[in-house]
């Protein structure tokens, strides 16, 4: 097929400074980017430049650094909000997509869910777009269904259709998984789980850094994501909700700066979006985290997308070609993310990725935090390479030349 690259790598690599290391005496192959992807000088520099001249608390004074930092805090809202097509009220800072979850579960859930409520989940989901809503059915007495999947590894459409019969009161899903790469069709699926009267929460962990998002196409009420899945700090996350639904939950944390005023016989809540956000917030992270919207912004989410596909594609050719592997999920690179698990023969994916690591090819390797899913699919755990805008078809190509090493290891 042809190596046609949309980017220039070779430029995009040279603004990460890890790219620029060696692990074991060779290149870094850096194929772990579903798990956490590397931060760009620019991200680096930001939180740095945050911490150096301008840091003090958001909201709390009236002093010149105050302002400063609540401007570059707000700014920074102002910045992932227009990335996704929101309104500065409905874009949340949390710590993160399993916080953003959470939130959704401890605001929506403790006081919407009634015992037996019907939850509706898949079988692609991360453990933390399942477990919050275990514990939600625990308290409750709600109960929950997992879609299952086509052998192909998407949804069972049918059986998504036969759930939305029974009026779910959630329904929460990855709009990519993970795992399986698989992309599901937020548009639909929140548009048919809406007419069946649910509440609609997508998992945008593996999506948002890899595609253009627009919530108001998408028609979801919550949507979830990560800053360090896309080029940002870690400890610094989104949660997007709906402001009809926003303004009528309950808050998730108590304490400083969510509330409008207090007494000794209670408290009144502050303006959306604060009201979520209670305490002192990450505001480096919140910075770091709009310096990395504007370096994928001078991209493009298309060009993005149309990079990591194209590495897909060729990844799924050349793993096609290979004896002895299995790839799970979508062999179309149309139908996922630039996500490709797999496994050979019978070699454990931990020894597997200790081989690939000797060659400087960096995957992860595991249950990948979906047990369910890998006890749907018959197997302990895979290998896993995922791909972003730093990585090309050499890196591909590097993968392979390890792969075949293992084999060889493995006498297979
Ligand atoms: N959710 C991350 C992964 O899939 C940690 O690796």
């Amino acid at each position: 097929m042809l190596r046609s690259e949309s980017l220039r790598v070779d430029e995009i690599r040279k603004d990460f400074p890890i790219l620029q290391r060696e692990v074991h005496g060779k290149r870094l192959v850096y194929l772990d980017n579903a798990a956490t992807t590397q931060r760009p000088k620019a991200v680096i520099d930001a939180t740095v430049e945050y911490y150096s001249q301008h840091n003090a608390n958001p909201h709390r004074g009236v002093h010149q650094l105050s302002l400063e930092a609540t401007e570059a805090f707000e700014g920074a809202r102002s910045k992932v909000a227009s990335f996704i097509n929101a309104s500065t009220e409905e874009t949340i800072f949390t710590r993160g997509a399993t916080e953003s979850l959470n939130l959704v579960r401890y605001g929506w859930g403790n006081s919407h869910v009634k015992t037996g409520d019907l939850i509706v989940l898949t079988m692609m989901e991360h453990h933390s777009n399942i477990v919050p809503w275990q514990l939600l059915a625990k308290q409750t007495g709600a109960r929950i269904e997992f879609v299952g999947l086509t052998k192909e590894g998407k949804l069972d459409e049918d059986h998504f259709e036969r759930l939305m019969g029974q009026s779910p009161s959630i329904v929460a899903f990855t709009h990519c998984s993970n795992v399986l790469g698989t992309i599901n069709d937020a548009a639909r699926l929140s548009a048919r789980a809406k007419r069946a009267g649910a509440i609609t929460v997508v998992d945008g962990a593996q999506s948002v850094p890899h595609m253009p998002t627009d919530v108001r196409a998408m028609g979801c009420d919550f949507l979830a994501f990560s800053g360090h899945k896309m080029l940002g700090p870690t400890g610094i996350g989104i949660l997007y909700g709906r402001r009809a639904i926003l303004e009528e939950m309950e808050p998730f944390q108590s304490g400083g700066d969510m509330i409008k005023q207090v007494h000794t016989t209670g408290a009144t809540w502050n303006d959306l979006p604060y009201k979520f956000e209670a305490g002192t917030q990450d505001s480096a992270g919140a910075v770091g985290l709009g310096a990395a919207v504007d370096y994928l912004n001078s991209i493009g989410m298309k060009r993005v997308r149309d990079h990591e596909m194209a590495l897909t594609a060729y990844a799924l050719e050349q793993m096609s070609k290979f004896p002895g592997i299995t790839v799970y999920g979508p062999m179309n690179a149309k139908d996922k993310g630039g996500v490709v698990s797999f496994n050979m023969g019978d070699i454990h994916p931990h020894d597997m990725a200790s081989l690939l690591d000797e060659e400087g090819v960096a995957i992860r390797s595991g249950h990948h935090c979906a047990q369910p899913l890998m006890e749907l699919l018959d197997v302990p755990a895979m290998s896993r390479a995922s791909f972003y805008i730093y990585n090309s078809f050499d890196d591909i190509d590097a993968l392979m030349q390890a792969l075949s090493k293992a084999r060889n290891v493995f006498c297979l």
